[in-house]
């Protein structure tokens, strides 16, 4: 008899779409008319005007047929809610953290954190603070340090252990928390090693000083780690999971990313002093500590999505999508980091763009000129987001993947786009802003262009 021959098969979305949502398609005169409108912000545009919407991956997932079931099984009951219950035994069997609470969302657990820690004149060390998390900090009166590492080829989200230890030792005693955020989106969502945090756990310890875990991509972090590093190749996703939880003192988790639901998120802990404050602080601010500013049916599908997240065959599907693009841009001549992360793919567009400086917002031109050509909308994460100050910043657009949304041909379709644009980049204009809030100014600020763009025929 006749073997069948070993083909490698594609990896193929894991999933069937039972409902779906129209694309209102636009043409690049009404583009242009509406990116004028919205002051060259894409903040700015309403999301019907959007073709492919791939500003953040934060919030915009598909929720499974499961997920909206367990919906239907939301108790809203006030105080010791059923779906308290189901979505308290999902976390702490993750995380095995004893207190867990749950907060609207990610940078709600975060003031929450530092409200209840001692930070006034203190420091917290970091591979890479997300821009909310280094804001509740800096509010709270400490600085936010990062210490990421440089040139390495896998596990870029790593923390550089020499800078660490000489932080840790320089400001001894002064050091309130370590925040490790995984995967670390400051950083082109690059995944962070298991050797590494197992070695900032360790100083910590060592320091006393207490490890938070930014987990909302856990997920993708922990398929990084089996798939890249050698002593975890064995391992399950859930064990690599449950490790990276063991090693912290607490985590905030964002739940609109790895746990698939639209909005919520959550905060743990192991001493039992903090999580009497941080239950008094909730109570005041989000809710009582059986619903965190959340519904019933939002804590049942934050637990049904963090049991589905740690699918190998999703997690496989979700690298391989960000991979195709990332291939995809490359070849057409989008200059990309690699490796690719599993929640975006980061085009340098310093590097597309030579003939913009730092300060002209290459990054703002290129995410303007998705948009024009094709619809497509992206976020700048440069000098625009960050502020000017530091000229060796990369200029860098994100192109983020909400999870289960888009298919291989709306990939495809970026991929042309970006065709059109790459022929363009060393043409594209500068960008001056007009007017800017005083912090984060990127999701208001108003910009013009400082000679037209090059008209897309698409
Ligand atoms: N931590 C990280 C690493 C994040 O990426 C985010 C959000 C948060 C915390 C805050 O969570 O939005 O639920 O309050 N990131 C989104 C993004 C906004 O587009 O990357 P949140």
């Amino acid at each position: 008899m006749r073997r069948a021959r070993n083909v490698a098969r594609p990896i193929i979305e894991p999933f069937r779409i039972k409902v779906v949502e129209p694309i209102r398609m636009t043409t690049p005169r009404e583009r242009r008319r509406m990116l004028e409108e919205a002051q060259f912000n894409l903040f700015g545009l309403r999301a019907e005007d959007v073709i492919i919407d791939l500003l953040t991956d934060s919030g915009t997932g598909a929720m499974s047929a499961e997920q909206w079931a367990a919906m239907m099984r939301g108790d809203e009951s006030y105080a010791g809610a059923r779906s308290w219950f189901r979505f308290e035994k999902v976390a702490h069997e993750l995380t095995g953290m004893p207190f867990v609470f749950p907060a609207h969302q990610g940078r709600a657990a975060e003031r929450i954190l530092c409200a209840v820690s001692d930070l006034s004149g203190k420091t917290v060390l970091s591979n890479g603070l997300f821009d909310t998390t280094r804001a509740n900090v800096e509010s709270s009166g400490a600085t936010g340090i990062d210490l990421p590492v440089t040139n390495t080829e896998l596990f870029g989200g790593n923390m550089d252990l020499d800078a660490f230890d000489a932080k840790l030792e320089a400001l001894a005693g002064r050091v309130a928390l370590v925040v490790m955020t995984v995967t670390n989106n400051t950083v082109g969502g690059q995944a962070v090693s298991m050797r590494n945090l197992r070695a900032v756990s360790d100083r910590c310890r060592e320091a006393k000083v207490p490890l938070i875990l930014d987990a909302c991509r856990f997920a993708e972090n922990s398929f990084a780690i089996r798939r890249d590093e050698p002593s975890e190749h064995q391992r399950t996703l859930k064990s690599i999971a449950r490790e990276m939880f063991d090693l912290c003192d607490g985590f905030t988790m964002s739940a609109k990313k790895d746990a698939i639901v639209n909005i919520g998120g959550m905060l743990g802990v192991r001493d039992a002093a903090v999580a009497e404050k941080i239950r008094v602080e909730l109570i005041r601010t989000e809710g009582f500590t059986t619903y965190g500013g959340l519904a019933g049916r939002d804590l049942e599908a934050i637990a049904q999505g963090l049991d589905e997240v740690l699918d190998e065959s999703y997690l496989a599907y979700r690298f391989a999508a960000s991979e195709y693009l990332a291939r995809a841009l490359t070849k057409v001549g989008i200059p990309v980091l690699v490796p690719a992360a599993a929640h975006a793919v980061y085009v340098d567009a310093g590097a597309a763009c030579p003939q913009l400086g730092h300060d002209e917002l290459p990054g703002q031109s290129l995410a303007c000129a998705f948009y024009l050509a094709g619809g497509i909308r992206t976020c700048e994460i440069g000098d625009l987001m960050f502020g000017g100050e530091d000229p060796k910043r990369r200029q860098l657009v994100r192109f983020a993947l909400p999870r289960r949304v888009y298919t291989q041909s709306h990939i495809d379709y970026v991929a042309s786009v970006a065709e059109e644009v790459a022929a363009v980049r060393e043409r594209l204009p500068a960008m001056r802003i007009t007017a800017q809030a005083p912090s984060l100014r990127h999701f208001s600020a108003a910009m013009a262009p400082a000679a037209p763009f090059p008209d897309f025929t698409g």
